[in-house]
């Protein structure tokens, strides 16, 4: 079995790892070279992957999983499924539930699926002056992929309304509308499913930490770390929000699989659990990171099975193992505002976890950073206090210009 695995980020590399251990021949497409990919790939090429034609000389390969949503906003998908290689991951018009925020909030709308705040999709400032007047405190999400950094609040990006009103019209701009939402206050979950056109199979949740510095303190980034726990829910969060959350994935798929195409892949949806209920933040078309590598590593059904029934459209309930998991990334001094790159870092003999490189490159023989995240290391326990203590008996194993979050999961049993 060949599989094409897109993308070089340490969830492709827990991706390409899981595909590796279940026995498949791993052929990747990397923008840069990861150097945990490179060396389970028995084919590698580095290539712009956004750009489906630099996909044409990749041949013999059984099925496709493309890691980022950039590569399936921009029709990689389309492109290899017409090759005749099918793909874990949703073509370019579905992947839309990602790549613009007005197309989710109107599915959602058009269908009668419950779950969006107030929202308005605004054309012109005036639209915007509207839609404040009702709500002081909003959401400005532009309607296009930002890597994650697109999306501002107030009281918290946007602190006077000068500087609101200009990101509104920065955006309208550049893109021809922006959604503005009221401003939800609650605490928020996520849910990451396989879906394989119609059923929808949620997997253990995973909390993760946004903010660069210990005590939810700097400015976000792509994610410092992440805890699951044995009985695959969170802490804090009711059975009843999960299934809330549940129910508007599957009739999301439901109402695609009816009036747009099957969805095949996977779907992330981030939630808030509000004193009003539920509400879909937003979606996301592929696994989260560092999410995927705390799933992945409890996963007990081979993902090549799981890939093979997306595909098919046969998918059955898979299982996980009911143990905690700790992910802990090490990233650049100065990440995310100024981080120092082309910095050689050294990892030491690793013991009690797992080690994911994220956004490093191998130049003879040393391993360098670039202005992204390093590397992850994932550790599993009977509790999250045990993997906790794993994954930092391990870190400081890797040296150089780098730092870490202390308290990721720290305080949970
Ligand atoms: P997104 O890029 O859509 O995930 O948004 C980034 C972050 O903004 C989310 O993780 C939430 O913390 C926050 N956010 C997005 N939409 C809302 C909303 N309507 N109300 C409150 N917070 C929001
Ligand atoms: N960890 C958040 C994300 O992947 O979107």
């Amino acid at each position: 079995m060949r599989v094409l695995v897109v993308g070089n980020g340490a969830r492709e590399h827990v991706i390409a790892k899981r595909l590796y251990d279940d026995g498949a021949e791993i052929v990747s497409a990397m923008a840069k070279k990861n150097p945990g990919i490179a060396s389970i790939s028995s084919q590698f090429e580095i290539i712009n992957i956004n750009k489906p034609s630099d996909y044409r000389n990749f041949t013999n390969i059984d099925y496709a999983v493309i890691g980022p949503e950039d590569a399936l906003a921009n029709s990689v998908s389309d492109y290899l499924n017409e090759k005749g290689i099918p793909v874990v991951g949703p073509k370019k018009n579905l992947a839309r539930l990602e790549w613009s925020k007005s197309y989710a909030r109107e599915l959602l709308t058009n269908y009668g699926i419950q779950g969006n705040p107030d929202y308005k999709v605004c054309h012109t400032l005036s639209d915007a002056r509207e839609f404040l007047k009702k709500h002081k405190d909003v959401a400005v999400k532009p309607d296009v992929l930002t890597g994650g950094k697109g999306v501002k609040l107030t009281g918290e990006q946007l602190l006077t309304n000068e500087e609101l009103l200009k990101y509104v019209e920065e955006c309208i701009n550049r893109d021809g509308l922006v959604v503005l939402e009221e401003k939800l206050k609650g605490k928020e979950f996520t849910l990451q499913a396989f879906v394989d056109g119609k059923n929808v199979e949620i997997m253990p949740m995973v909390r993760d930490y946004k903010r660069a510095y210990d005590g939810d303190k700097g400015p976000n980034t792509g994610s410092m770390g992440s805890f699951s726990c044995p009985n695959h829910l969170l802490p804090d969060i009711p059975n009843d929000a999960v299934k809330k959350g549940e129910d508007i994935m599957k009739k999301t798929i439901t109402v695609l699989k009816n009036n747009v195409g099957e969805y095949k892949g996977i779907l992330y949806g981030g939630f808030m659990n509000t004193m009003n209920g539920v509400y879909l933040i937003e979606y996301n078309v592929r696994f989260g990171d560092p999410e995927a590598i705390n799933v992945l590593s409890l996963l007990d059904t081979p993902f090549t099975n799981i890939c093979k029934q997306i595909i098919e459209g046969k998918l059955s309930k898979p299982r996980f193992k009911e143990e905690a998991t700790v992910c802990v990334y090490v990233v650049p001094e100065g990440y995310p505002v100024n981080p120092k790159k082309d910095q050689s870092i050294s990892i030491g003999d690793i013991t009690a976890s797992e080690i994911y490189y994220a956004s490093v490159y191998d130049e003879n023989g040393s391993i360098k950073t670039t202005t992204s995240r390093a590397v992850a290391l994932l550790a599993k326990g009977e509790s999250v206090e045990k993997a906790r203590s794993r994954a930092y008996a391990d870190i400081n194993k890797i040296t150089g210009s780098l730092f870490y979050r202390h308290d990721i999961a720290e305080g949970v049993k």
